[in-house]
């Protein structure tokens, strides 16, 4: 059984990925914590509230986190054109019936690592200001954690948000810096590997013919995705599930192949903001701070998110 916090910025394929890990019996989700980037942290914890309750999961305790990046300004604008007005593909859900907790998500962090040293694994699928702020309150969690399962970053191929940087590190640079150069066990899910991993239009028709309130409810929000993806990357076939291949990554390490790197993100440069620099280099001299995915195994992780999310 793998223990894991979400931290999610939710978001379409945030609520997708919550769905997959809440639903796999090879999870347990301890609780999720959330953070500003496709919308702000307000709503991402609403959002949450309400995928949580669609999924019959409102057990699962929901801890808010950073409004804002660490040292930026706020982010300007949220992510309607992929993910609507409200995040989640301007699906109206039922106001929620629970409450986020009253501790925030840096504190959950700390103290659900601490109960559990050496089973919990992190996957964070927005920026990392939660972890950051979470490892700046209490330096030891790096030692405690089981990993920490990044979807973020580009190493091998374009950004996303600008022509080198992916939307959540872009989100908040300097904390994922921070996070890097941590020491804490990191597996990077990014760009390299998630814009493989498609969910197409007939897979939506097989969860509506489904007749479920969940399969009808995902599928909606996913429209809005998947016209945005049609409309911004005409020649892909479909929309991609990054922050669900992270959440697959947990469950069966083996859908992907990975290799040891030394990464930085750049905070500084004025074209590059947000860019993440992998130490491709035979002879490197840099040690290594995380397992990068480059490869993914494309048709079993497919099937088996589709097998769990609905
Ligand atoms: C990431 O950015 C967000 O828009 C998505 O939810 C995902 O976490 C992809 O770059
Ligand atoms: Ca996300």
């Amino acid at each position: 059984m793998e223990y894991i916090i979400l931290d999610v910025d939710t978001g379409i394929d945030d609520a997708l990925a919550i769905a997959y890990a809440v639903r796999s019996p090879l999870a347990e989700v301890l609780g999720l914590t959330t953070c500003f980037g496709n919308t702000s942290v307000e709503e991402a914890t609403r959002n949450s509230l309400q995928v949580l309750e669609l999924l019959g999961a409102d057990h699962i305790p929901v801890a808010m986190g950073a409004p804002n990046p660490l040292l930026r300004a706020p982010l300007k604008q949220k992510a309607t054109a992929i993910h609507g007005e409200n995040a989640i593909g301007d699906v109206e859900l039922p106001l929620p019936k629970s409450e986020a907790l009253a501790i925030d998500a840096a504190t959950f962090i700390v103290n659900t690592v601490r109960e559990r040293p050496g089973q919990v694994t992190l996957v964070t699928v927005g920026s990392q200001t939660n972890l950051a702020l979470a490892i700046m309150k209490d330096p030891e969690i790096v030692k405690l954690v089981k990993r920490v399962v990044i979807m973020g970053g580009a190493v091998t191929v374009p950004g996303n948000v600008t022509p080198v940087a992916e939307a959540n590190i872009y989100s908040d640079p300097e904390a994922a810096a921070y996070v890097f150069q941590s020491g804490i066990p990191i597996t990077l899910v990014g760009l390299d590997v998630t814009m493989q991993t498609l969910l197409t239009r007939e897979h939506l028709a097989d969860w509506r013919a489904k007749g479920t309130d969940l399969g009808r409810t995902l599928a909606d929000m996913c429209d809005f995705y998947m016209d945005a993806y049609y409309q911004f990357n005409p020649t892909l076939g479909g929309c991609a599930l990054h922050d669900p291949l992270a959440v697959g990554v947990v469950l069966d390490p083996t859908f992907v192949q990975t290799r040891s790197l030394h990464v930085q993100v750049d905070t500084e440069g004025s074209l590059s903001i947000g860019r993440t620099i992998g130490d491709l280099r035979a002879n490197s001299a840099q040690a290594p701070n995380m397992d990068v995915c480059l490869e993914v195994d494309v048709e079993r992780f497919v099937t088996h998110f589709l097998e769990w999310v609905v």
